[in-house]
């Protein structure tokens, strides 16, 4: 299957991920069937869709006549079969569960062209469990996105055993056309590459604050005006690079040892979560957020998000 060949995508799951990237691909001018098993999802993801496509013309990013366009490319369907009837693409983004996965890729299987490639968003579960339910492996592959899909330019592509060469350089070629950055994770290893350097980072700043090293603030601090900052352009090996390789030997050798190498979630998040402070979603987290702090903080981060994503698309598609 060959990227000129795919005109029509099905999007199956119209949760978090699973709206973003219709938008995505509906934008780009492709045909999108979104489904999902709950009416009431498909029509708050139409909203959501144009909610930000809203955003995106305030910010200047699309022109406002994009809107329209975009939304006219998507149908939705509670029926997978009308979805994926004339896929030549499917994207699953139904819940992290592996045999819901495996009953979804069984139907996709099914009532999709035997063209298609079938696709899933998963954040870890293996591909190759789901391919064993289809007959045909070598078409499925994992493009793992990551939120919001419609503005983090990186997608991760992991192939399974059986994933064919030319299924994954399509995905390859799909992602660049769509605008965004794929990334090749060679072995199927859980957290693929963005949940393992992510969580790496996070298990030192969990270390950091239980063991009183800096206020939550300020750890927030190191990482957005600094190393974080720099991150956006300069990735950690290429900073090694930059910095002297000698000088990173030296730092990897003293400091390693002295990392937290903990292999369990710090208590400090245990109990933060016991008591039904989850962050944004319910007020409060490591921070507190009243109804309209978290309005304004949403608005806030949406907005810087858009400023970088404008600078990365004014540098071109390669990271
Ligand atoms: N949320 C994230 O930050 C994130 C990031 C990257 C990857 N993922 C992965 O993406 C996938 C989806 O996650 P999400 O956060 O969008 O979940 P979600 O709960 O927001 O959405 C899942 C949707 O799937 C629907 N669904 C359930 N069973 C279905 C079925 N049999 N057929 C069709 N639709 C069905 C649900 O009604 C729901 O709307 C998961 O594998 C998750 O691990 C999530």
């Amino acid at each position: 299957m060959k990227l000129g060949q795919i005109k029509v995508v099905a999007v199956i799951g119209a949760g978090i991920m699973g709206h973003g990237f219709a938008q995505v691909f509906a934008q780009k001018g492709y045909s999108v069937f979104l489904q999902d098993i709950d009416e009431k999802i498909l029509k708050s993801a139409l909203a959501r869709i144009g909610a930000t496509l809203d955003t995106f013309i305030e910010y200047k990013m699309i022109p406002a006549k994009e809107k329209r366009a975009t939304l006219e490319k998507i149908a939705v369907t509670t029926k997978i079969e009308d979805a994926v009837g004339k896929a030549d693409f499917v994207l699953e983004a139904v819940p992290e569960i592996m045999d819901l996965k495996k009953e979804v890729f069984a139907k996709l299987d099914h009532f999709a062209p035997p063209h298609a490639i079938l696709a899933s968003n998963t954040s870890g579960l293996s591909i190759t469990q789901m391919a064993s339910v289809t007959q045909r492996p070598e078409k499925t592959i994992i493009v793992h996105g990551i939120n919001p899909p419609t503005i983090i330019p990186v997608v991760e592509i992991v192939r399974g055993e059986k994933t064919s060469d030319e299924t994954a350089e399509t995905c390859y070629r799909l992602l660049l056309k769509l605008g965004k950055q794929p990334v090749r994770v060679l072995k199927e290893v859980p957290g693929f590459l963005f949940n393992r350097l992510q969580l790496a980072l996070y298990r030192e700043a969990l270390y950091c604050l239980e063991n009183g090293v800096a206020t939550a603030e300020d750890i927030d601090n190191v990482v957005k005006a600094g190393y974080g900052f720099r991150s956006a352009n300069l990735g950690p090996l290429e900073t090694s690079d930059f910095g002297g390789l000698d000088t990173f030997y030296r730092l990897a050798k003293n400091l390693f040892p002295d990392l937290s190498a903990a292999q369990t979630a710090p208590a400090v998040l245990e109990r933060l979560v016991q008591a039904g402070k989850l962050g944004v979603k319910t007020g409060e987290g490591f921070y507190s957020y009243p109804p309209a702090v978290a309005k304004r903080k949403i608005k806030q981060r949406d907005q810087r998000l858009l400023q970088q994503l404008k600078l990365f698309m004014n540098r071109g598609t390669k990271a």
